[in-house]
């Protein structure tokens, strides 16, 4: 039997920024995980952990500190800029703001077709037929496809974000906080229309949320993150119903606190505050609020260990 490399293979991940007074930010510390074709990998943390960084470190905007990325066999973090152009409208990003991610004098049809410009792929006849098939995809009306961003609702441009990410046929997308910025109203659709793309299109994606509530009935495994690091990745089921590291509890107590009502409510409900990331604790890094922390936790690291099939914790003590 051949064994089968993942869709998306990334190693040890590193990305730092400049704190500009001389320290550096650790916003991803040495990330390693998989995603298998077809798979949905939800990734779930603070507002500040590193979720974003990952995402964009990802797509080399900018290239990772250090690690490694191998996206359908090829890595990324040594592949020329002009070959990255090439190889980004396989694994698209789908951003939290979509009317900012979309270009305000473009028209939303020319907006949709640019990953197929930028692979030289179909004649102008062929896109255009392509873009029509992409907004109905997604539920876009055909007279939108001359108007600009500007005349569209909130819904309208992640719609439209999602129907550009698709046209070119990717594998996987990358999903960062995709609905954290509608109206709670409008959520549930968008929520909707991307398990049913996923499901549709055999799509692998990177599902990301500071909240655990809207990763959870898309995800077929969670990793959650703190301050940089992943503490725990399990399949969802099992992190939703025995969570293993004390942070994942802490957050999903926190989520259960909060009204269901609203889905929104900041994660800010689990005790302490997020360290500095220009200055990340020894040892553990959330030894400092974690309640059942022991003198181990703030001198040495804990790895990520499995502790059950495809569950990795990354704790001295798990529960
Ligand atoms: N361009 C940047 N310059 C400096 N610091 C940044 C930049 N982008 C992110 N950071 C910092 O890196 C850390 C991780 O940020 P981010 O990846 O956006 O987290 P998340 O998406 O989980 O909210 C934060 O401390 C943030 O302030
Ligand atoms: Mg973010």
């Amino acid at each position: 039997m051949i064994a089968t490399s993942p869709l998306l293979d990334v190693r040890d991940l590193t990305v730092f920024f400049d704190a500009g007074d001389g320290r550096k930010i650790h916003a991803v510390s040495g990330i390693s995980f998989v995603v298998e074709e077809g798979e949905v990998l939800g990734l779930v943390g603070e507002s500040g952990c590193g979720k974003s960084s990952i995402a964009r470190a990802l797509l080399q905007l900018p290239r990772p500190a250090a690690g490694r990325v191998v996206f359908e066999g090829v890595d990324w973090t040594r592949a020329s800029c002009r070959r990255l152009r090439r190889l980004r409208p396989r694994l698209q990003m789908i951003f939290q703001d979509s009317v900012s991610a979309l270009n305000p004098r473009r028209r939303i049809g020319d907006a949709i077709a640019a990953p197929l410009v930028i692979m030289k792929a179909g004649s102008p006849k062929e896109r255009a037929r392509r873009v029509l098939k992409a907004m109905h995809d997604v539920g876009l009306p055909e007279a939108c496809q001359r108007q600009l961003p500007s005349v569209l609702s909130g819904g309208q441009c992640q719609r439209a974000q999602i129907a550009r990410s698709l046209i070119a046929r990717p594998k996987m997308l990358i999903c960062d906080e995709p609905v954290s910025s509608l109206d709670v109203s409008v959520r549930a659709q968008i929520l909707n229309l991307l398990e049913d793309l996923r499901r549709r299109y055999k799509l692998a994606m990177l599902f990301i949320s500071h909240d655990l509530a809207v990763v959870k009935n898309i995800s077929d495994r969670v990793a959650v993150m703190y301050l940089g690091r992943l503490c725990e990745v399990a399949p969802a089921e099992e992190l939703y119903r025995a969570p293993r590291h004390p942070y994942s509890r802490a957050l999903l107590e926190a989520a259960a606190q909060v009204d269901t009502r609203q889905p929104a409510a900041p994660l800010s409900l689990v005790p302490g505050e997020l360290p500095s990331p220009a200055d990340p604790p020894k040892g553990c890094r959330f030894h400092a609020r974690c309640p059942v922390a022991e003198k181990q936790c703030s001198t040495t690291d804990p790895r990520l260990e499995e502790i059950g099939s495809g569950h990795v914790v990354a704790c001295h003590f798990p529960l």
